[in-house]
């Protein structure tokens, strides 16, 4: 078992999702969510307007469909203002990273540290976020005292730490992934201390020891390469339709959701179906979407694509209670330190600039997309590295729209076709009546409707004669899909083509 198992494509094995009857599960707290939307637009910071008109934040369209919208918070992330700016603006949940695992909380035989774990909850109650407990007992980040203490003992250490850990966060979790990632992909149990000592029995047993200790809790079993219907699906299924017949108290299955672009389980919702139909919730708890690196403009497209499926996926079905990214942007990401070559997993660049994805999400719930430009905003990057210069006349424009019912993307390839060096570049062109744009990347674009410029960046800025940069912007659409008819490169036309 490798960490480059998390989202592996492996072949399904198809099951029908248990039929059931038409629940009548009421979306949670709407007078609740009315409220926090009224707080929450007058809270919303430059920078949360920025990522996401007011009324449009992930958290307020999320609430109002009676879900939550979530990210994962590390202690150090809690440093970074701009990040917390788009954390508390744009999300309702806070998932601590690593904070409340074992390696962490009880480093030692029966010395406990919830200092960092204490700081994420404080974090989350300051600015109106609930908290997912993350987590109880798990193979890894597991410190050596627990694998390496007599089979005897790891029973009582076990219970011991769910006791003491859940007891310190009683009243403050609104969930707690009591056994996380307990299967191996071929749907047997991973064979852990925890299963060496008790086999089998020690998820429930380590179930109820977390009910006494916070009955008001929901408590999840948390898997990857569960989230579409497969062999390891299939166990956990089994295993919660056991624990249920037993009267094992379980509330929720956590679908972990690290997706490989373009991967999404075509059976995922059925899948989330049948959990539900057993009388469990479940939750979409660390969704990502990695992208073999650099990633293109039809990559970001598809990974648009990608977590709108998903969204679309549990609000489809009335027990999913929400959806949870894990980190707030690409720079945060535990994506390229465990899977080499990938990143941008996110719905944020390392900039904390949405990407197409984040517009997506906003339209999956409801919302109507960003209607403010990334060029709104002073970062740095976003400025030629010197005064635009050359270019008279000679340049070449390709542009490839990809369309779809409401939305669209542009891929424009900018070639130098003159004999000097063009040091920073505008490119000028007219979007066709009805296009807004709500993003773009290797640019920034201004104004968002109508005559706009698309601005060089510090790494593109500089086009040598016969070199060619790509740039591009995801707009939205009122029916009329044309491209520009011209373009202008600091201020001289453009051949087209
Ligand atoms: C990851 C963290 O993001 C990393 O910082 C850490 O080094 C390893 O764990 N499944 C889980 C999460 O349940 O706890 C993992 O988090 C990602 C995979």
């Amino acid at each position: 078992m490798t960490a480059h198992d998390y989202g592996a494509n492996r072949s399904s094995v198809r099951v029908s999702p248990a039929q059931h009857p038409a629940r009548t599960l009421v979306r949670r707290g709407l007078l609740v969510a009315a409220a926090t939307v009224a707080a929450g637009a007058l809270l919303l910071t430059a920078l949360g307007t920025q990522a996401g008109a007011a009324g449009t934040s992930l958290k307020t369209l999320a609430e109002a469909k009676g879900v939550y919208f979530g990210t994962a918070l590390t202690q150090s992330n809690l440093s970074n203002s701009t990040l917390t700016a788009v954390a508390s603006s744009q999300f309702d949940m806070v998932t601590p990273g690593n904070e409340m695992k074992w390696d962490t909380t009880e480093p030692s035989n029966g010395t406990y540290n919830f200092a960092p774990g204490d700081a994420i909850v404080s974090y989350a109650q300051a600015n109106g976020m609930r908290v997912r407990g993350h987590n109880l007992v798990w193979h890894s980040q597991l410190p050596s005292w627990v694998s390496s203490l007599p089979t005897a003992q790891v029973q009582a250490a076990m219970e011991s730490h769910i006791t003491t850990e859940a007891t310190h966060y009683k009243g403050k979790v609104y969930s707690w992934d009591v056994v996380n990632e307990p299967f191996n992909d071929d749907g047997t149990l991973r064979q852990d201390a925890f299963y060496a000592a008790m086999g089998s029995g020690y998820i429930a047993d380590a179930l109820r020891t977390a009910h006494v200790a916070d009955p008001n809790a929901k408590l999840y079993l948390n898997d990857y390469n569960i989230e579409g219907e497969n062999a390891k699906s299939d166990a956990m299924y089994s295993l919660v339709a056991s624990l249920r017949s037993q009267g094992v108290p379980i509330d929720g299955v956590g679908l972990e959701s690290h997706f490989i672009l373009g991967q999404v389980p075509s059976t995922m919702k059925a899948n989330m179906q049948r959990f539900t139909a057993l009388g469990v919730n479940v939750a979409v708890t660390e969704l990502d979407d990695r992208i073999l690196l650099p990633a293109t403009a039809a990559n970001l497209a598809q990974q648009a694509t990608d977590y709108a499926t998903v969204i679309n996926d549990c609000l489809g079905v009335s027990g999913c209670v929400g959806v949870s990214q894990w980190g707030v942007g690409d720079a945060d990401s535990w994506i390229p330190g465990f899977f080499s070559g990938y990143g941008a997993a996110t719905m944020y660049d390392s900039n904390y600039q949405p990407k197409p994805a984040y517009n997506a999400a906003v339209t999956a719930l409801g919302g109507a997309g960003s209607t403010s430009s990334p060029s709104a905003s002073a970062s740095a990057s976003a400025s030629p590295t010197s005064s635009p210069t050359g270019a008279a006349g000679s340049c070449r424009v390709a542009d490839v729209v990809n369309a779809w019912n409401t939305g669209l993307t542009e891929n424009i390839t900018i070639t130098n076709t003159g004999t000097s060096t063009v040091n920073g570049w505008s490119l000028g062109f007219t979007l066709a009546s009805g296009q807004t744009v709500t993003s773009a990347w290797n640019t920034t674009i201004s104004p968002s409707t109508g005559t706009v410029k698309a601005t060089s960046l510090s790494y593109n800025g500089t086009l040598a004669p016969g070199a060619a940069t790509t740039i591009g912007f995801q707009a939205t659409h009122a029916g009329n899909t044309a491209a520009p008819a011209s373009f202008t490169l600091n201020g001289s036309a453009c051949s087209v083509g």
